[in-house]
């Protein structure tokens, strides 16, 4: 069964809406942090993360849209932290890959929309989940890029043929139509869509139309 990992960027009252995720079914909280540069918007809610702590026992999925992640690996290793993904478009994949597990947290590696799918493979031997960008990173509310659906077959026959047991997310334009055509995704992460009604009610139809895909692959 796939997970819902519901992203808080595009909030306008995160306390409320973090509450909101808690109770609801989603797997995990979805936290996107933007350093100004890598990409365009700056936005890092850890110092609310930290305050409200006690308040929500769902697991952290934490994006790290970021040139230098350091100093947010090491704070965010210290939150209720399931994933601390970082980009393969940085410098220095290597050695942050070391830092994250060094805190026993899973590793991510998200790619970008345009970039190459061969620059994952020298990681795969040391990574628990992918991360494909299904818009260009920085903003909720996005339209989802068409083409991620081929991408994602592509990644997952990698994973394959390389034997390796790592999970696949799908980040960006997340919604009731476009979740039909995610398959092969073991977690989506939707923000707008999955904020703007009954948190429970979406997130189901989330994870029914990807898992019904599935289904019904399996009986053609
Ligand atoms: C985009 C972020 C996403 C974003 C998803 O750069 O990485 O996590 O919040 O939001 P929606 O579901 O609105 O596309
Ligand atoms: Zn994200």
């Amino acid at each position: 069964m796939k997970k819902i990992s519901v992203s808080i960027l595009a909030s306008k009252e995160p306390t409320r809406d973090i509450q909101r995720i808690n109770v609801s079914t989603a797997d995990f909280i979805h936290v996107d942090v933007g350093d100004g540069k890598f990409v365009e918007n700056k936005h890092n809610p850890y110092r609310l993360l930290d305050r409200l702590s006690k308040k929500y026992n769902k697991r952290l999925d934490v994006h790290l849209m970021e040139l230098k992640p350091k100093k947010n690996i090491h704070k965010y290793a210290t939150l209720n932290t399931e994933y601390i993904t970082i980009h393969v478009e940085l410098g220095d994949v290597s050695s942050y890959i070391d830092q994250i597990k060094k805190y026993g947290i899973k590793v991510g590696l998200a790619i970008n929309p345009d970039t190459d799918i061969s620059t994952l493979k020298p990681y795969l031997d040391r990574i628990d989940l992918i991360l494909i960008m299904s818009v260009y990173p920085g903003y909720g509310g996005q339209k989802f890029i068409p083409e991620t659906t081929k991408r994602i077959l592509k990644i997952k026959k990698m994973i394959v043929s390389e034997k390796r047991n790592i999970k696949i997310t799908i980040d960006g334009g997340v919604n009731d139509e476009t979740s039909k055509e995610l398959d092969f995704a073991d977690i989506l992460v939707s923000g707008s869509y999955a904020l703007a009604g009954d948190v429970t009610e979406r997130v189901e139809i989330l994870r029914n139309n990807a898992d019904k895909l599935k289904k019904k692959d399996r009986e053609d």
